[in-house]
């Protein structure tokens, strides 16, 4: 497998962007600075795009979801575009009844827990058909962007499986981390199938021409390193898998996974990918980070909190953030989370001057 020759990352528009230098364990020219969440409802401009309109079908939209991608990018002049989609959108195109709720997160249709719906389930695929709203919007997204490399993303098989085994959001995902033990022979089949799903995203997006990819498993904090490493960790290498043989950098990221930052490590190099990076939540230090992940590039991790907090304040935060992202071998800062949605949009203007003067 191979990237086609008018991709980015190929013909020469994004490999010496400062995120992919960074990526690829670099030190650029100035800190490369993006956020997750940079498109959503801290921007008046997506409240005004996206008015009437569902989240999951805006994201099906490709003029709209490709508009929305570079709204931040122009407001904000960040390193990179992150594409304007959601994890659970594959869901949704292989057939899965799926929305999200306003204020809520994501919400199936009934929550999937028995062997039979587990078979129902993996009975269902995306094909390339279904994928051409994504790979349409990502295409005109990467002819607007032009140097500014796209990120694309999916969400980790665990994550993804965990929204299905509860049927919505949870805080301690008890009934996914029941079935894995349960039924440990239903649970591999589900988690080979979301990681299968998402490998599929991924794919599309980078043929399309993303530059980089980002795993979010958002919820893996809540797993001992054991049952990450044994029961979650197999199905993140068979999604990475899908693009790790097209050669573009890879970032794994998850909350509260300070004792998995060594296994998800792992899960990069053991699926193949050529420029592994982690993201770090806001609860390890980065210089922490740096230390356990010798080699590897890291990004984070600025504490969304601190958005709302006096500019001083911030700017400490951020000096110090990127004084500890120095002991890595390269440094992309970030938040440590999503951007909230009340945010104002010109403190994010504010810290991406400030880390492009570092
Ligand atoms: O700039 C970007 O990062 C845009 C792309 C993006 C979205 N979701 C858009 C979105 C990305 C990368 C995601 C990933 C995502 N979606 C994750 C992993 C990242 C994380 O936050 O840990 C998860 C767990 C989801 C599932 C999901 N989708 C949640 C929990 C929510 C929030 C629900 C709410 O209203 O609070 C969503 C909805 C969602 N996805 C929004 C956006 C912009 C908000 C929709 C709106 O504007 O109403």
């Amino acid at each position: 497998a191979a990237l086609p020759a008018d991709h980015p990352l190929v013909d020469g528009r994004t490999a010496t962007a400062p995120l992919i230098r960074a990526l690829r364990g670099d030190r650029p020219e100035h800190l490369p600075v993006w956020f997750m969440r940079q498109a959503g409802r801290s921007l008046p401009e997506y409240r005004e795009a996206r008015q009437g309109i569902g989240m999951l079908d805006s994201c099906l939209r490709p003029e709209l979801a490709s508009e929305i991608t570079l709204q931040p990018v122009r407001r904000h002049g960040v390193d990179a575009g992150i594409f304007f989609s959601d994890i659970v959108v594959p869901l949704r195109l292989a057939g899965v009844g799926v929305d999200i709720a306003p204020g809520v997160g994501p919400v199936m249709d009934q929550p999937y827990r028995t062997t039979e719906d587990i078979e129902r389930l993996v009975s269902l695929s995306v094909d390339d058909d279904a994928l051409a709203p994504i790979r349409r919007a990502v295409a005109l997204t990467v002819a607007e962007l032009g140097h500014t490399p796209l990120i694309g993303f999916g969400g980790a098989p665990f994550t993804l499986a965990a929204y299905l085994v509860e049927g919505r959001p949870s805080r301690d995902h008890l009934a996914a981390r029941t079935m894995m033990h349960a039924a440990p022979e239903t649970w591999d089949r589900l988690v080979s199938w979301t990681g299968d799903l998402t490998g599929a995203f991924l794919r599309a997006q980078v043929e399309a021409g993303a530059s980089a990819v980002q795993l979010f498993d958002s919820w893996a904090g809540s797993l001992s390193r054991a049952d990450y490493t044994e029961r979650v960790a197999p199905s993140s290498v068979r999604a990475l898998a899908h693009v790790a043989g097209l050669g573009v950098p890879a970032i794994h990221f998850g909350t509260g996974t300070g004792h998995l930052l060594g296994a998800m490590r792992d899960v990069l190099v053991s699926a193949g990918v050529t420029d592994p990076a982690v993201g770090v939540d806001y609860r390890t230090p980065l210089d922490e980070a740096a230390t356990a992940l010798p080699g590897v590039p890291l990004q984070g991790n600025v504490d969304p909190a601190l958005l709302a907090a006096p500019w001083p304040v911030l700017e400490a935060h951020v000096r110090d953030v990127a004084a500890r992202g120095a002991t890595a071998p390269a440094h992309v800062l970030n938040l440590g989370h999503g951007v909230p949605p009340d945010t104002d949009p010109a403190v994010l203007t504010r810290v991406v001057e400030l880390a492009h003067t570092l």
